[in-house]
Order: C-alpha cells, then structure tokens, then sequence
C-alpha cells in the first residue's frame, strides 16, 4: 500500500470532506455551464422548474430531471454541445447498436481530464510509467482505442496502438515487443488467448502482467478464466461515450472489489429505473451520471441504463460500483423471467467439457419465445461430456435463473469469435 500512496495523484489524496465540498462547486458550475450554453438543459431545467443555483447542496441534484439518450439522438450531431464549435478538438461517437449514433465532443481541456483519468485507471489496475501498454481496443470513433492510448501515455507509458483485429499479428507483437499492460475487452482476450495456444504458445510465459479489461460485461468466472490462462491480474475498467469514455471507473488491483469511481469528475447516482427515485447506498438499479468539469459537453443526470449498486470506497476514498452485470437494453425477458447474459456466462465459463464461447439465440416457436444456449464443446471433450455438459448447462439455466432453455454444444471453433465488443445475442425472432 505505502507504494500505492507515493503514486496517488491530488484527487485520490482528497479526504472525504474535501471530496463532497468540491464535487459541490464543480456540479453548480457545471449546472450553470450547461443551463447557460445548452437550450436543450435551459428548457429541461425550466420545464422542471429548477435553477442551477438551486443546487445547494449534493441532495438538491434529485431535483434536477434526467438527460436520456434519446434526447442526444434528438439533439444530433451538435445539439448538446455547450462550447463554439471552433473550441471542439474531438469528436467520437457512441457505439449505437440501434439507430442514429450519438455524437460526443472534446475540448482541449476535456482531452487533458479524459487522459489524467485513463491514467489514473492504468495505475490503479497495477500499470507504472515506463510500461509498455498493448492496446487492443478498437481506435476510430469507438472510445476505447484514443482513450486508452492518451491515458497510457499520459502515465508515461510506452503504446503499442495496435487496434482490433489481425489476431495472429497481435500475438506476435505481444510476443516480441513484450508489453506489461494489455487492453482489451474481455472477449476479445479470449480469442487473443485462443491464438496463443493456436501457435503452440503457453500464453502464462508472455511478459504481460496485467490486463484492463471493459466496454462489456464480464463476470469473475471470466476473471478467473484469463488469470489463470495467462497469469495476470485482471481488472475492471468502466465507461461510456457520453460521459467521456473509458477512465470513468476502475478496479483497483490490490482489491478486486469492484470499481472506484473517479468521482471528483463524475457523480454517480443510482436510481429506481422505473420510479426515477434515488436509492440509497447499496441498493441495485440505474447508474446516473453528472459530469462536474467536462466543457464541450456536460450531462446532467445522465441515464446509463447500466444496472449496478453503489458501495463505500476501500483502496480509494471515492465510492465504488459493483461490477456491471448487465444493461437494461441486453435483458432478455423470457416468459417473464428476466435474463442477462452474463448469468449465462457464470454457468458457461463454470462447466466442465465447454470453452468460454457461448451465444443466446432467441426464436418464436408459435406465440413462445424460446432460448437456445450454444456453447462450444473443448476439443478434448468426447461425446459422453458433451452430453453431461449439456445437461449441466440446462438445469443450471433452469434452477439458477428460472426458464428452460435448449442447450446445443456446438464444434470447437465454430462460434463467431470477438473482435471488439462482442454480441451474445442472436434474436431470430419474427419482428
Ligand atoms: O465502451 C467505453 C469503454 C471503452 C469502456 C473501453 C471501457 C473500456 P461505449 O461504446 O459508449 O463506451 O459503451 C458504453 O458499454 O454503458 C456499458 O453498458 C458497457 N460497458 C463499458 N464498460 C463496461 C464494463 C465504452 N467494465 C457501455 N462492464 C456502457 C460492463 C461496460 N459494461
């Protein structure tokens, strides 16, 4: 711990008092920023019937309505943008899977926190200037890839940038450039993994040492898979477009006990997703975001739809979230019984005979939907644990979640393989 002390940076070293006395002055300015620049956060404030100088204190911001991403569809492209257009460096864009994207904007000083941010994550997940960092998140408008990359640098890391994709290239620069950071999303490492092993590489030799892993929902099963795959440390690393992108939350290594939110830039609350109510520390339900400082383009009250509780801070003052299991949009509603993916995962990765692929398919059979979970049988598995596992899997589904689902094990190698984020549904149901 005395090592981790000597590399905090002035926010982390903030105590409790100073913490909650500065996210006041950096929310009311950030009120007032967005009220004075945004006519969208005018007319929703005023339609509320709150002022920015009614914030007085952290409890006031219940008062204030809820931004939703279907308002930043509205206001595409530069609708929200609180700055002129000639203050904006860069622009990214959020990962839509349906619809219009939305758009997000930088300024020079966004740029400057988004980097201070991502670096502070990179040391809390054991990453020490003079690293070198593979990063393997997609660059473009995805987030991942410049965010990680400035936040890496700003450590003083030596970046690999090497992207998504060209598996067989990304472990033969890993091999040789030997990097002690990767990161990655969770998915795509699997197949990192995978091509290892392809090359006849144990990949527990290589010179990584830990992994940031984000951009989807994992669970500690696949913690478990990677770390004991490859030997490192693997941890959390959580964010979205709108509120600046990865580096708004991070797992902490000497911990593993969920993320600490950077929340002298962020305010995290958790509201009832129906009611809109803010529920108290350690309750589950939507993660909201308020940005205190960013400038191009604040959100106030920004509705995630990530579902998570929020818990005391351990290795750092600021509060932490629990690991997010899911978002509302990937629940999947079977003859009432709500279904994350990622409880599939927990049962999938803890199966004997099974690689950690899997996928949902979801078919109609007459006025039912039906689920069909096909996971991929190891190579050495015959067809005796083929069976067994098949079996395993569906009464787990079935005690542990409450729905019957068809269990296929599938060929090794035959599922779709993760490049970026990876889709664990396939909806083959008539619309
Ligand atoms: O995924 C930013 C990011 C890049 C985070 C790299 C971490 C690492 P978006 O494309 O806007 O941004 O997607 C944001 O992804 O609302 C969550 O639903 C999900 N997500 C991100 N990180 C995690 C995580 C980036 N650690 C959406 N665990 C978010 C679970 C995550 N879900």
């Amino acid at each position: 711990m005395a090592e981790v002390a000597g590399l905090l940076d002035t926010g982390e070293r903030l105590d409790v008092d100073a913490l909650r006395a500065l996210q006041l002055e950096r929310l009311r300015a950030s009120l007032r920023h967005a009220y004075d620049n945004v006519p969208f956060y005018r007319r929703s404030l005023d339609k509320a019937g709150v002022r920015p100088d009614d914030c007085r204190s952290l409890a006031d911001l219940a008062r204030f309505p809820f931004t939703t991403k279907a308002d930043l569809r509205e206001s595409y492209p530069y609708g929200m943008f609180a700055v002129p257009r000639h203050h904006v460096r860069r622009i990214h864009a959020s990962s839509g899977t349906t619809g219009q994207p939305t758009v997000v904007g930088y300024t020079e000083n966004d740029l400057s926190m988004w980097a201070d941010m991502v670096a502070r994550s990179i040391r809390a997940a054991g990453g020490r200037p003079g690293d070198t960092v593979h990063v393997a998140y997609g660059y473009g408008l995805f987030t991942g890839g410049l965010g990680a990359h400035y936040g890496a640098e700003r450590l003083g890391c030596t970046v690999v940038p090497a992207s998504g994709g060209m598996t067989a290239r990304q472990v033969q620069l890993i091999r040789d450039l030997e990097p002690a950071v990767i990161m990655v999303t969770p998915s795509y490492m699997l197949t990192l993994l995978d091509e290892f092993e392809r090359q006849g590489v144990d990949p527990r030799g290589t010179s990584l040492r830990v992994g940031v892993f984000g951009a989807e929902p994992w669970t500690e099963e696949m913690r478990r898979e990677i770390e004991e795959r490859c030997a490192i440390d693997a941890v959390d690393l959580y964010g979205l477009s709108e509120v600046i992108g990865p580096g708004v939350a991070q797992e902490c290594v000497e911990t593993k006990d969920g993320l600490h939110i950077w929340e002298d830039h962020f305010l995290p609350e958790v509201v009832d997703p129906v009611t809109g109510e803010v529920l108290p520390e350690g309750e589950k339900g939507e993660l909201v975001f308020t940005s205190l400082t960013k400038e191009a383009m604040p959100v106030i009250r920004y509705r995630t739809r990530d579902l998570t509780r929020l818990l005391p801070g351990t290795a750092r003052v600021f509060r932490r979230m629990e690991k997010v299991t899911g978002r509302s949009d990937d629940m999947v509603i079977l003859r009432g019984v709500n279904l994350f993916p990622t409880q599939v995962e927990e049962i999938v990765l803890r199966t004997p005979g099974v690689a950690p692929h899997f996928q949902l398919r979801l078919t109609r059979e007459g006025r039912l939907d039906a689920l069909t979970v096909r996971a991929e049988a190891r190579p050495d598995a015959g067809p005796e644990v083929r069976e067994a596992a098949a079996r395993s899997i569906r009464a787990a589904v079935k005690d542990g979640i409450g729905v019957s689902a068809d269990v296929e094990i599938v060929e090794p190698e035959s599922l779709e393989r993760s490049v970026g984020k990876i889709r664990r549904i396939v909806d083959l149901r008539p619309r």
